[in-house]
């Protein structure tokens, strides 16, 4: 039996310096927004190369208020992708602006810049390029195209930590960059958490403001913002694993080469020329996806859809504007792609095991 995840192999490996520093927290007496947070920004900005960072509660805050701090709102419209967490497209909503979704490369899974040019309109104020399954998006494409219609550029990282394009690591290159450390991420906390990256002083000023209920000094409101804060804990624990981080983004791109060697009929994923993929997912594709879904299950190996329902043909948003058929590519993709087990703690041999039961699922449906 082989899970899709398993989060305990990695907390074995890390388990005295983690345990120390909850210890410290529990032992403290100050839970939040403290030492600890100011700490891991500070780590956070410098394993960046970038001026601050800046700790809030989740990933989907760390978008909205990203684009918030850059003042956008109501009557806006942010280009994003169908094909991503549905955080993603939320976070937009939250800052009142509209998301135009676009469709994706379908090499890469992310933003198709030119579908991104064609959705402009006068009222476009950002790009929102999501860098799916750890492998960035075009970044330089997208970051010629916001400065040729002065548009604001933020990178969802959610799922790229240390990810790199063109030598630049990915929540760098655009205005801001909007960090998860959701458990499961490529740096993940022991609950919920996230950040923003930036070079802007201002910019970091009104994040800091708005993550904590507008406050610019002490019971004293500029403007209305939310309670978005890093806690101690988290902040303590992610300070050790973003130590580790570059190690383990290693390990997932020795897992994935394996794969790569011993996977056969199905479509691999594909590493751009000048990137530097982090494989928080490792996804396969095939057009018999489901079939070949069920018979893993019934050899023991846990696989699961990132994602199976496109943003724009979700009950929650049909009322986006955005067809079904209108973003062939995403929904394409979005009918074939596997995502099967790949993290820290997994073995060699279970990357064969994997393997074998995929071609052996393969096979046997392909000849139903
Ligand atoms: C691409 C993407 N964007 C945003 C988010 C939102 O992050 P969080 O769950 O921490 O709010 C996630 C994580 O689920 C994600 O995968």
């Amino acid at each position: 039996m082989i899970d899709f995840n398993n989060l305990k192999p990695l907390h074995s490996l890390l388990a005295a310096e983690l345990e120390a520093a909850a210890q410290r927290v529990l032992k403290s007496g100050w839970y939040i927004l403290g030492p600890e947070v100011e700490a891991f920004e500070t780590a956070f900005a410098a394993y960046h190369g970038v001026k601050y960072a800046v700790g809030v509660a989740s990933g989907t805050d760390a978008i909205e208020l990203a684009l918030r701090a850059a003042g956008i709102g109501p009557g806006d419209e942010v280009i994003t992708v169908a094909h991503t967490a549905v955080a993603t497209v939320c976070a937009v909503e939250r800052t009142g602006a509209r998301p135009v979704l676009v469709d994706i490369d379908p090499d890469t899974y992310t933003m198709s810049p030119a579908a991104a040019e064609a959705a402009i309109t006068p009222r476009t104020k950002a790009l929102l390029p999501v860098h799916l399954y750890g492998h960035p998006a075009d970044t330089r494409a997208l970051s010629a195209l916001a400065e040729r219609h002065h548009l604001l550029l933020v990178e969802d990282c959610a799922q790229a930590h240390g990810a790199l394009d063109h030598g630049r690591r990915v929540g760098t290159i655009g205005h801001l960059g909007a960090f998860s450390f959701y458990p499961t991420k490529n740096l993940g906390a022991y609950g919920d958490g996230g950040a923003v990256i930036t070079n802007d002083s201002q910019l970091a000023a009104r994040l800091r403001s708005l993550r904590n209920y507008g406050q610019v000094t002490r019971y004293e409101h500029a403007e209305r913002g939310i309670n978005s804060r890093l806690d101690e804990m988290q902040a303590a624990i992610l300070a050790v694993k973003l130590a580790h981080l570059d190690e383990h983004n290693a390990a997932r791109r020795e897992l994935a080469a394996l794969y790569g060697q011993h996977l056969a009929r199905v479509t691999l994923p594909v590493e751009r020329a000048d990137a530097y993929h982090v494989y928080h997912l490792y996804v396969v594709r095939h057009t018999l996806r489901d079939e070949i879904r069920e018979a893993l299950k019934a050899r023991g190996v846990g696989t699961l859809i990132h994602y199976p329902i496109p943003v724009h043909l979700q009950a929650a948003y049909l009322d986006l504007g955005c067809a079904p058929g209108s973003l062939p590519v995403t929904e394409r993709v979005a009918r074939e792609v596997l995502s099967l087990p790949l993290y820290v703690g997994l073995t060699a041999q279970d990357i064969l095991t994997v393997a074998q039961a995929l071609l052996q699922s393969a096979v046997a449906v392909e000849q139903r």
